[in-house]
């Protein structure tokens, strides 16, 4: 149960249900924010080259743990990059050996990394009938790629084309819409089974489309899914905060060097880790429902994947915040979601 004096928060230790890590010097400059945060993270498997078969998950685990700073529990929860020549054996094993938790599909094209994805999910029904079989959830970009379809319908496009006749195929399968931003994704969430569920990222509940184009164009406010309309974002905002299990914390958090963002071809992504939960908890308390925080970071999430719930807590203090403009090491620079705000929550410690 939360504790809320109006000065401090305190709540069961959190997991993030969607992180990107990535490799080398940004990892070793990114793990550790998400450590400080979570004591669990499902890891993106869409490194260069993606992250296939069991032997490279298994190494990038212990790269991953190598960088996290000694003292801090962190449990990195591995994922598969399912492509349209996966071996289904390989998922199998990698999930009975206890190193793949999930898999990742995402629609060729559709993302940062995902040229090698899936060209068509007929392709996977194999892999998915397995997966079924053994009760392993799959991670779901959800949008087409289709040059036809406008950017900003691609998510209920992917749902009516893609999810729901995946989901006729295979009633049974464990699915996670990732990083939801439409009133359709909400819906078709909250009305389907008990196996589907979604995740909700802290910066697709901040700000809607408009964000990016303040004054001129904000490549920092520029991720996958795109941000869409106002009521996309208030649909958001309810689901996140009504205590329905279904709806969890993912961040998405997705660091790309300053360069790489400020292009003339940007990539797509937000850096949110460093102000994760003060960013979910300023949307809570917005909404009056600070006491629903604990259930959508700490509970549904592990409840959905059938892992105990974390021991500890973290603790969020009210005082002035305010988020640097950069994160770096070396020549290495990152620009975090809301650098140079002044947020009203501080993350404190994880007890
Ligand atoms: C992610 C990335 O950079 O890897 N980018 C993003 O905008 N979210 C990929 C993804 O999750 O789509
Ligand atoms: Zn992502």
């Amino acid at each position: 149960m939360s504790t809320a004096v109006s000065d401090r928060l305190t709540f069961r230790c959190p997991d993030d249900w969607h992180v990107h890590l990535r490799d080398g010097d940004t990892l070793a400059l990114v793990a550790r924010q998400t450590a400080r945060q979570f004591a669990r993270a499902i890891v993106m498997p869409n490194l260069a080259p993606p992250v296939t078969n069991v032997a490279a998950a298994r190494a990038y685990r212990q790269r991953i743990l190598d960088s996290v700073p000694v003292g801090l529990a962190f449990t990195p929860l591995m994922t598969a990059y399912l492509t349209d020549r996966i071996d289904p054996e390989e998922i199998v094993r990698g999930h009975a050996e206890g190193v793949f938790t999930a898999c990742k599909l995402y629609p060729a094209g559709a993302t940062t990394n995902a040229a090698a994805g899936v060209t068509d999910v007929r392709h996977i029904d194999g892999v998915l009938e397995r997966m079924q079989a053994i009760g392993m959830p799959l991670l779901v970009h959800g949008e087409v790629v289709d040059d036809d379809v406008d950017v900003f319908d691609r998510e209920a496009v992917f749902i009516e084309k893609v999810l729901a006749p995946m989901l006729a195929r295979f009633p049974e399968l464990k699915v996670v819409l990732e990083h939801i931003t439409t009133r359709e994704a909400v819906d078709f969430v909250a009305g389907s089974g008990p196996g589907v569920a979604a995740t909700i990222t802290a910066h697709h509940l901040a700000f809607n489309r408009n964000a990016m184009f303040v004054g001129g164009i904000r490549p920092h406010y520029y991720c996958l899914p795109v941000a869409k309309r106002e009521h996309h974002r208030r649909a958001l905002r309810a689901a996140a905060t009504s205590g329905n299990p279904k709806f969890f914390l993912g961040t998405d958090t997705a660091p790309h060097a300053v360069s790489d963002k400020e292009n003339s071809c940007g990539c797509a992504g937000i850096f949110s880790a460093p102000v994760a939960l003060e960013s979910y908890a300023t949307t809570f308390e917005e909404e009056q429902a600070l006491e629903r925080l604990e259930g959508f970071a700490s509970e549904y999430g592990p409840r959905f994947y059938g892992l105990p719930l974390n021991e500890g807590t973290v603790t969020l203090i009210r005082r002035p915040n305010v988020v640097p403009e950069v994160i770096e090491a070396g020549s290495l620079r990152i620009r975090p979601f809301r650098a140079g705000e002044t947020m009203t929550w501080a993350f404190e410690e994880r007890g």
